[in-house]
């Protein structure tokens, strides 16, 4: 009995410990040390979605400059000034809906950015509606971490 608890304790402060580093993971951003947390994963397969679905268009690094944008009249914008444009908060919800595509956010002017989800439903890296939200989640979550507060 007694021996039981130990190990139960003992397992609990593993997962704590585990809840802990992931945490801290998410906050030193990508590149950080706790590689192996599931924040880390979830960051690293973020990145991994964004170079192959959207970089094309908004270059590697969300400048907009990718080398499709000749192919389009409107110009993909700059990703990394969403939060600046937008009162210094990033419009995470906005964001998150504009990726999915499902329903069109947009009041005026025609779309020129594909929406995601049906892509994501069914792509070599998984498929089904729960996989495709976490990863339209994750690519918001990747694009809040890229802001930036003054243009260069
Ligand atoms: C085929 C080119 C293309 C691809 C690929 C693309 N985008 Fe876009 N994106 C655009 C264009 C063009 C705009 C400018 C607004 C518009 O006309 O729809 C835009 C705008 C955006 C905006 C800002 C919209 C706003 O109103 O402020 C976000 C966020 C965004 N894209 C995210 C993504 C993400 C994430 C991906 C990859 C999953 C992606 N885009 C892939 C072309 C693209």
């Amino acid at each position: 009995m007694r021996e039981n608890r130990k190990v139960q304790k003992g397992f609990r402060q593993k997962t704590l410990t585990l809840v802990a580093s992931a945490l801290v993971g998410s906050f030193l951003g990508f590149g950080a040390s706790a590689d192996s947390s599931v924040e880390a994963q979830k960051l690293l397969s973020a990145q991994r979605d964004y170079v192959k679905y959207c970089a094309n268009c908004h270059g590697e690094e969300g400048r907009g400059d990718g080398p499709y944008t000749q192919m389009y009249k409107v110009y993909p914008i700059d990703l990394r000034l969403l939060a600046m444009n937008n009162d210094g908060k990033f419009p995470a919800e906005y964001v998150r809906k504009l990726i999915d595509g499902r329903d069109d956010i947009r009041k005026h002017g025609q779309r020129t950015m594909p929406g995601w989800f049906d892509e994501l439903w069914s792509s070599p890296e998984g498929k089904g509606s729960k996989q495709a939200n976490e990863r339209v989640n994750a690519l918001t979550d990747y694009l809040s971490r890229i802001q930036i507060t003054k243009a260069d």
